[in-house]
């Protein structure tokens, strides 16, 4: 069995090469040269920690390779995981252009029996439009199944996430594409739920708007904490011992980014909507997360007063800590608001700084990239942290402190004790704790 990845991106690339160090024979296919030309050599156009080390071991053993040719790749494949983006459209819902545009080709090049998976995010009822493309461009007496087996790695991890999953799930109607799953599965067979298409869908959407729902829900209880002498950390130690619960995704501060839980909250909305089906809950979840930027913004005004003309550190870029990726990072965000305040910025990342560039390619002369967070911190008159990478916990403060105009830490991510920063002079805001 020959299984073909379309879509080399962050979620391709990394099952691409996880499933050849699963052992299975695998073609990786997009339509950017440079990704591909790069995977070839071994070399991820991403950061993701132990990817790179995956590419080269498989390249070496022979059961991966990439490819630029589409058609040749679903020709000569059994199995096509499809895994292009499905970004977000003005109006919120998913835009299945890229998937549709792959459907149609898979549908022209369908010379034997395929099973065409989709592993991208899409609404619940897309199985539906994939098989119906295929259907009006195919040859009459090709045959196909179409799966979902959606993903849920996340970025930073998402090697050791693919390769230990939680759970795998596969939707299938046919027993042929569900004995080809699990074939492709069998080392995870204790944790694979297999169920109808229309479920696998909806599981993925509904994942992640739950745990999108749980980063909003204790930034409310933040906002609560924040009013009154209550800690918010301890708030959520607290509620996380209860197994009902639990302890994870429930740190406060600036709120969810990314490209996954911002636009699939949206999308499950829409698709809610489209069905008649009141969908308020992760709209207030939605607008919870945005006000987010709004509250942080303020705090560094309660701090400083007027932004224009001050200097400002801005420590962490990517939309979370181990990846480079500024997909609807909350950086961007307040980086925009700091500048349109006048103020000017000098940031710092260990990974993301390249991405950034490009998001400010006629560098306003208010932004500098610094080298190192001390050097960000030179004369600043406060000091932001937006991303927890570690890195960042064990900064020297009296060195930060020593180079700073203002001693002055707002803090997005919790990641100080308020007590210990204090003791070493530091005036520090932080989300839902005094
Ligand atoms: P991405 O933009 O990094 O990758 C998509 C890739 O598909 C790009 O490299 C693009 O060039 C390629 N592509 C587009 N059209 C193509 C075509 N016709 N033929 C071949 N390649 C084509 O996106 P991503 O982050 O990898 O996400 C992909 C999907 O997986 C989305 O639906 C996303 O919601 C979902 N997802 C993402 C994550 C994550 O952490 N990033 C996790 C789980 C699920
Ligand atoms: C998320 C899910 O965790 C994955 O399971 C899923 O596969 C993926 O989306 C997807 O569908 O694309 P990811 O976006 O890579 O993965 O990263 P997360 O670790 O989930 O973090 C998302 C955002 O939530 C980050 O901005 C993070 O800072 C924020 N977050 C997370 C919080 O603000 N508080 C928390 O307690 C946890």
């Amino acid at each position: 069995m020959k299984i073909a990845v379309i879509g080399t991106g962050y979620v391709g690339l990394v099952s691409a090469a996880c499933f050849a160090e699963l052992g299975h024979d695998v073609i990786g296919t997009d339509v950017v040269s440079e990704k591909i030309d790069k995977a070839s050599r071994g070399i991820a156009h991403i950061y993701e920690p132990g990817l790179e080390d995956l590419l080269k071991t498989n390249l070496k053993k022979g059961n991966l390779s990439f490819s630029l040719d589409l058609d040749e790749t679903i020709q000569s494949s059994d199995v096509l995981f499809v895994c292009v983006n499905t970004p977000q459209k003005e109006d919120g819902s998913a835009d299945m252009t890229y998937v549709e545009g792959v459907s149609k080709r898979i549908a022209e090049n369908l010379n034997d029996y395929k099973v065409v998976v989709e592993k991208s995010t899409v609404p619940v009822q897309t199985s539906m439009w994939i098989k119906r493309a295929i259907d009006l461009y195919k040859k009459k007496d090709k045959t196909f199944d179409v799966a979902s087996n959606p993903e849920f790695l996340r970025e930073g991890s998402a090697v050791s996430d693919f390769l230990n999953p939680d759970r795998i799930i596969v939707g299938v109607e046919t027993e042929k594409a569900k004995d080809i799953m699990i074939k492709i599965y069998e080392k995870y067979k204790d944790r694979l739920l297999v169920t109808n298409i229309d479920t696998a869908e909806i599981i993925k959407h509904a994942s992640n708007s739950f745990l999108a729902l749980k980063i909003s829900y204790i930034n409310l209880i933040s906002e609560l904490c924040e009013k009154t002498d209550a800690n918010v950390e301890l708030a959520a130690k607290g509620m996380g011992l209860d197994e009902r619960i639990g302890s994870q995704f429930l740190r406060a501060g600036l709120g969810y980014g990314g490209s996954c839980f911002p636009k699939d909250i949206r999308a499950l909305s829409r698709i809610g909507e489209d069905l008649g089906v009141n969908m308020n809950l992760l709209k207030e979840a939605d607008r919870i997360n945005l006000k987010r930027i709004d509250v942080f913004v303020e705090k560094i005004k309660k701090a400083i007063w007027v932004l224009k003309d001050k200097k400002i550190a801005v420590l962490g870029l990517s939309f979370k800590p181990e990846t480079d990726d500024i997909r609807e990072a909350p950086s961007i965000k307040v980086i925009k608001r700091l500048l349109e305040e006048g103020a000017s910025l000098s940031l710092y990342d260990p990974k993301a700084m390249e991405n950034v560039k490009k998001v400010f390619p006629e560098k306003p002369s208010q932004i500098s990239y610094a080298k190192s967070p001390y050097e960000a911190a030179e004369k600043a008159n406060v000091l932001l942290i937006i991303t927890e990478w570690d890195e960042f916990r064990e900064l020297d403060l009296n060195k930060i402190k020593e180079v700073m105009a203002n001693s002055i830490i707002v803090d997005g991510r919790n990641i100080f004790e308020p007590a210990k920063v204090r003791e070493l002079g530091f005036e520090y805001y932080s989300f839902g704790r005094k």
